[in-house]
């Protein structure tokens, strides 16, 4: 898909623009191939190694349809999913709104997605033929789940092999009481099931960026006691800054893309600096270009993921942040991405 397709498809209502966008990846139509990265960006976050640090974030190939076009479309690394163990229908369209006067969405999709059957054939036939790159899996609980923590062990038994490392969601909003197993006996418990069905791969944790700053030391001890690979931050927001114009601010749902930038990264500077230099994290939220990828680095993260930017800017911006970051280390003298990260702090 030609950035002017792209641009097209945002004259469509915004869940018609995402399919049209994932057929469209299928058939063949995504950007043209990437030339090579600068090796100033070489990197590794918890023993995955990235020809660069920017990755495709959850939420976008739900179902696992797309990963190699989309790493062909310049991505690092791309994380499919949400997937449940059981298929299901998420919540009633219209679910997903531009906020476009301030490039940002709200979405309440609520798991949408063809269950873990499905995404596992999808994974299992693209080991024949992958494209050179990471694939991350992430994992949600079904709605109406007896034992949401359970849901996550179901998932990292059966998809072990699969994908280079899977994500624990427990941060979207638009499933009930999810965001409860980030705290407490509840987090505890979780982490205790995932780290017993796990297997070789790394496993992150996603967090919200509503978490309270009374929340960070009590995470990082259950990730540090359960053998947590890292983290992810952030999800979406349930808050609605005051600066938002568009009509659709007033929807429900998780907010992302620009307005969630400050926040994401504040929270993100408050995981690297209680938890030191040496634990993986991956920054995410508000991401629209290299300046706000290298702001994410310089604040703690050792990769970052998008999403909704490309909504507005097209799959072109991947290649676009990889390369203006690499012309940003050079310019501030950096020999490694590894060196830059943190350095805000
Ligand atoms: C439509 C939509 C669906 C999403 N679905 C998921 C999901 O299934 N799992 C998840 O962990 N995050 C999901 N996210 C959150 C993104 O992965 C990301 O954390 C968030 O949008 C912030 O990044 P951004 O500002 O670059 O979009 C979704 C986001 C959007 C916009």
């Amino acid at each position: 898909m030609s950035d002017f397709l792209a641009r097209a498809l945002t004259l469509l209502p915004a869940e018609t623009a995402h399919r049209a966008a994932i057929t469209g990846l299928k058939a063949g139509f995504g950007p043209k191939p990437a030339g090579a990265a600068d090796p100033v960006l070489r990197t590794a976050i918890a023993g995955i190694e990235l020809d660069h640090p920017v990755g495709l974030a959850a939420g976008f190939d739900k179902n696992a349809e797309a990963p190699d076009a989309l790493l062909r479309a310049g991505f690092a690394f791309v994380e499919v999913g949400a997937v449940t163990p059981r298929p299901q229908a998420g919540n009633a369209k219209p679910r997903l709104f531009r906020l476009r006067a301030d490039r940002a969405v709200i979405n309440r999709m609520g798991f949408n997605n063809e269950g873990l059957d499905a995404v596992k054939a999808r994974l299992e036939a693209r080991q024949e033929n992958p494209a050179p790159g990471v694939v991350g899996v992430n994992l949600g609980a079904n709605k109406d789940s007896e034992d949401r923590a359970g849901d996550y062990a179901i998932l990292l038994k059966a998809l072990s092999g699969l994908a280079d490392f899977f994500t624990v969601n427990i941060s979207s909003p638009n499933t009930a009481g999810l965001r409860d197993l980030q705290t407490g006996q509840a987090l505890d418990d979780l982490l205790a099931r995932v780290n017993e069905a796990r297997w070789a791969e790394p496993v992150f944790l996603k967090l919200a960026p509503d978490l309270a700053d009374g929340d960070v030391e009590p995470i990082l001890e259950a990730v540090g006691r359960h053998r947590l690979s890292g983290l992810i931050v952030s999800n979406t927001t349930l808050a609605r800054p005051d600066t938002l114009r568009s009509a659709h601010k007033g929807e429900q749902g998780g907010l992302s893309g620009a307005p969630l930038f400050d926040r994401s990264t504040a929270l993100l500077k408050a995981f690297r600096r209680a938890a030191g230099p040496d634990l993986p994290i991956i920054g995410v939220g508000g991401i629209d270009g290299p300046q706000a990828a290298y702001a994410k680095i310089r604040a703690g993260a050792n990769a970052v993921q998008l999403y909704t930017a490309l909504v507005y800017q097209g799959p072109g911006l991947a290649i676009e942040i990889r390369d203006g970051l690499a012309e940003r280390l050079r310019a501030d003298g950096y020999e490694r991405l590894a060196d830059a990260v943190g350095v805000d702090l």
